[in-house]
């Protein structure tokens, strides 16, 4: 179905917020210490117009931070003015990992994992600080394109739940 289709260069990142009703994300609401979770929105193999809500990977983390605290293994090259999105579901078991300060690692918006305790730092690629997850999440490239958020690439490393083969398909 066309809600599962993986992101794709040109789609427009939508709130995931219900009460927003698929509305672009606007870059006022994406400040430092300030996550909005979003969507990819775009046109569909069969030529519709969707959000592409239909499977966990898609669901995304878009954050902000200063340019000097983006550390490797981000690619900052994936990102414009600050802004980093990540699949939010965990590469452990998947479950979706919620941003929340986590001050035993010094981290003032890390995204932990409710399930088993993983912790990843968005700052630094979303880099493995704790917990069983086998990867970082995996960085969604992205840029600024007017007032909106706009995907840029697929996905830097392997989603869950995709082959490395689908993976392999999609890079080319
Ligand atoms: Fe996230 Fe297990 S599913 S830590």
């Amino acid at each position: 179905t066309p809600e599962k289709e993986l992101p794709r260069k040109g789609d427009v990142l939508v709130y995931a917020d219900p009460a927003k009703n698929g509305a672009p994300v606007a870059l006022a609401d994406i400040q430092v210490g300030q996550v909005v979770y979003a969507f990819p929105k775009g046109r569909s193999l069969n030529g519709s117009d969707v959000v592409k809500n239909g499977v966990p990977r898609n669901q995304l983390i878009v954050a902000k931070f200063p340019a000097d605290q983006l550390k490797a293994p981000t690619d900052v090259k994936a990102t414009d003015q600050g802004i980093v999105v990540y699949s939010r579901q965990c590469m452990h078991l998947g479950c979706a990992v919620e941003i929340k300060p986590y001050p035993s690692k010094n981290l003032q918006e890390a995204a932990v994992c409710p399930c088993h305790g993983g912790v990843y730092d968005l700052a630094e690629g979303a880099k493995v600080v704790d917990g069983p997850p086998p990867a970082p999440l995996p960085q969604l490239p992205i840029k600024v394109q007017g007032s909106q958020v706009v995907v840029d690439g697929f996905f830097l490393s392997l989603p869950k739940d995709l082959t490395e083969s689908e993976f392999e398909a999609q890079k080319k």
